[in-house]
């Protein structure tokens, strides 16, 4: 009897288990089209319940103002979101992996790459159970002095665009949000919460937002975080031009509109520009009630809620949260993210320089090492968000000392004071390598100027004095000065903030085990005033009322926004090198310039013309590209375009096309890059539209903005 009902007990056990595991309702069925599941989930939720997935948590400082919402009742937990972009900003002891910077990842000009790096984050946020990670960054490299520039993409939207469109892509194919931020036009960081940075529809939408814009249209990115700056005088959480009627009515943009940290003040005011979500230190915004106040006082309806909502079950589908069982596994500093990470570090690092082909160093003839410079023992990031903590941390050191272990390693830390010892070091040695730092990149820190501090660039010229062969290893968030002591110098690499593998990224460019392949996503000019930002006054932001600028609190309900500066883009469209273009100034190091240890050679293959009809041009540029030389290496094949006679003022160049290309000794390849409507356009301020004008424009094909091996002259109807 008793075995009896035990049986019928496990029975029912069993078929409540089975049932509980089967979707009942329509929002959890998986098969069903995603929007009649959103429908389903929303006509059961009460404004009390639609209106608390519209804010982050506020409860205490760690890791858990980083998540929001959740409907306990239907057991769909809260969405759990981290910071990116350069690697997975956890909070608990569990470290993660710190991936180079993605200005580093802009110079590989690799979409591939781009992906692989998203993958990464995206294995090691689901590893973590989280699902939305605040990457990328796609704000411009305006002035080199952008605090921030480490995390974005360099000067030029397309390429830009284009690396974060395959980032998102690595990190949403396996349901994890990725976040372009900070939308937009939010290039400089000091005091960016009461700047307003101010331009012309032209500027916005060819340079500024034409990154979001792809992200969007190709990279279907699931949600996008708006600045803490204002645009055009009013705070971007608050402005329903760029939000609503650029997102949302002329982009169909369907994820979530989610603010900065501080981004949003007035509750009605940053519902109806069309924010979802506030979190961080903004949370009250939409939380403490005042969302939902503002309902049922009238200020704004239900129905603007729901689509709120809506934006924000789309997102909870998207990452699997409504159904958590179903989410994919993940996993967290295998070897494979390792690798990767080190692998990727050296895609990114660019070769500006290499005299007498000192690099790669052989070690069979090279046999005394010189190792100095302020970076040669540390393994330099960017601070703020972004800071990823790393399981390992190879310093340029450590990395040659296991790469270089038959050579005699002569480390001399570095004392600008006392530069005796070190130059007779210097005359005894093969190859002297000077691990230069540039300063501090960061959130909130804007750099002063872009000198190397304490005095290296004398220390690289007394070095240079007493051995031509020094080779300059910059570790650098942004630009830094190069114009003292380039000229004389054996050899430059540039390595950005190469991530947690720096050092042994850095050892196999330097042994050639990898061929620097780097191409600068960004100018390297003289001085900093060649950049336009600077020839113009225009950096930084002027105070709008005199000294006593007042500045709102920076937490706190009793936040008032403010505007106290203005930032003008006056340049307009004309930054990095379509400026340099423009005025005719040199740069020290051209956009797009990167050097191999093998060469090669670009041709003409054809340009098909599929359609000449200018208001939908249709070109194919076909060019075979060589390796010329004796190692097997990488070049990327740039496509520039100009319009011969435009009716507006338009840069002589810009890119519209490009392709790394991967070849062996000897090896040539032909590659056909497409052209179309938005190649060849401008937007009118005058027509509110893009245009492209009937007539001639050149077609520019080469290795860097300003080495073109060959050109075409393309009439369009
Ligand atoms: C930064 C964002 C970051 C957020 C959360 C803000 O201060 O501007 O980029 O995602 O903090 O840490």
């Amino acid at each position: 009897m008793k075995t009896r009902s035990l049986t019928v007990i496990l029975i029912i056990c069993f078929c409540l288990n089975i049932y509980s595991q089967q979707p009942v309702h329509k929002f959890q069925q998986t098969d069903l089209n995603l929007e009649d599941r959103i429908e389903d989930l929303l006509n059961r939720l009460s404004l009390d319940e639609k209106v608390k997935l519209c804010y982050g948590n506020v409860t205490d400082n760690t890791g858990e103002r980083f998540s929001s919402g959740g409907i306990a009742r239907l057991n769909i937990k809260q969405i759990e979101m981290l910071d990116g972009p350069v690697g997975v900003r956890n909070f608990n002891n569990q470290k993660t992996t710190a991936l180079p910077s993605t200005l580093l990842l802009s110079c590989s000009w690799d979409i591939n790459a781009a992906r692989r790096y998203g993958e990464v984050i995206a294995s090691e946020m689901l590893k973590l159970g989280k699902n939305v990670i605040f990457g990328p960054g796609m704000n411009m490299m305006r002035s080199p002095l952008g605090g921030r520039n480490f995390e974005y993409m360099g000067e030029d939207p397309f390429l830009t665009g284009f690396m974060a469109v395959n980032y998102i892509k690595g990190i949403q194919s396996v349901g994890v949000a990725a976040c372009a931020k900070h939308y937009l036009a939010n290039e400089i960081d000091n005091l960016r919460h009461y700047t307003s940075s101010n331009m012309d529809e032209r500027t916005m939408r060819e340079i500024y937002l034409l990154p979001f814009e792809m992200a969007i249209k190709e990279g279907k990115v699931w949600t996008i975080m708006t600045a803490n700056s204002l645009f055009n005088g009013i705070h971007v959480s608050e402005n329903k031009t760029v939000l609503q009627n650029i997102l949302r009515d002329e982009l169909n943009y369907d994820g979530v509109i989610l603010t900065d940290w501080r981004a949003a003040y007035n509750t009605v005011n940053t519902a109806i520009a069309g924010t979802d979500m506030t979190t961080g230190f903004c949370a009250y915004v939409f939380g403490e009630d005042r969302l939902l106040n503002a309902v049922k006082s009238g200020e704004i309806s239900e129905k603007l809620i729901d689509a709120k909502v809506r934006n924000i079950l789309r997102l909870y589908i998207r990452t699997g949260v409504v159904n958590g069982d179903k989410r994919l596994s993940g996993s967290i500093n295998t070897d494979e993210h390792k690798n990767e990470a080190r692998k990727l570090a050296t895609e990114g690092m660019v070769l500006l320089k290499n005299s007498g082909n000192i690099l790669p160093i052989n070690p069979e003839i090279v046999k005394n090492i010189l190792v100095t410079g302020p970076g040669a023992t540390v393994v330099p990031s960017g601070t703020g968000s972004s800071k990823v903590v790393s399981e390992i941390s190879v310093s340029p050191l450590q990395g040659l000392k296991s790469e270089f272990k038959n050579c005699n390693i002569n480390y001399v830390a570095y004392d600008s004071s006392k530069t005796d010892l070190l130059l007779s070091d210097a005359r005894s040695s093969d190859v002297i390598l000077f691990f230069a730092l540039g300063s501090q990149s960061g959130e909130s820190r804007d750099l002063k100027d872009i000198e190397l501090p304490g005095n290296q660039a004398t220390t690289i010229n007394k070095l240079t004095d007493n051995n031509k062969k020094v080779v300059v290893i910059t570790l650098s968030g942004s630009v830094v000065a190069m114009d003292s002591w380039s000229k004389n110098i054996g050899a430059i690499l540039s390595c950005w903030y190469a991530g947690q593998a720096t050092g042994e990224a850095i050892a196999d460019v330097l042994s050639g085990k990898v061929n620097p392949g780097g191409k600068l996503s960004f100018t390297i000019a003289g001085k900093l005033n060649d950049y336009a930002c600077h020839y113009l006054g225009l950096w930084p932001q002027k105070a709008r009322t005199g000294n006593n600028v007042p500045v709102a609190p920076r937490a706190g309900a009793d936040r008032k926004a403010t505007y106290s500066y203005d930032c003008n883009y006056e340049e307009g469209v004309f930054m990095g090198y379509r400026w340099f273009e423009q005025k005719g100034i040199e740069p020290l190091f051209p956009f797009g310039f990167g050097l191999s240890y093998t060469s090669f050679s670009i041709g003409k293959s054809g340009i098909d013309i599929i359609s000449d009809k200018s208001n939908n041009p249709k070109i194919l540029v076909r060019a075979k590209i060589s390796n010329t030389g004796k190692r097997e290496g990488s070049e990327v094949i740039q496509l520039y375009i100009g319009e011969e006679n435009s009716t507006v003022p338009r840069p002589l160049k810009e890119l519209k096309g490009f392709q790394k290309v991967f070849l062996k000794a000897g090896e040539t390849k032909e590659v056909a890059i497409p052209l179309d409507f938005r190649s060849f356009a401008f937007w009118s301020n005058e027509k509110s539209k893009w245009v492209a004008n009937p007539g001639k424009y050149i077609i520019y094909a080469g290795n860097s903005s300003k080495n073109i091996a060959f050109k075409e002259t393309v009439a369009l109807k």
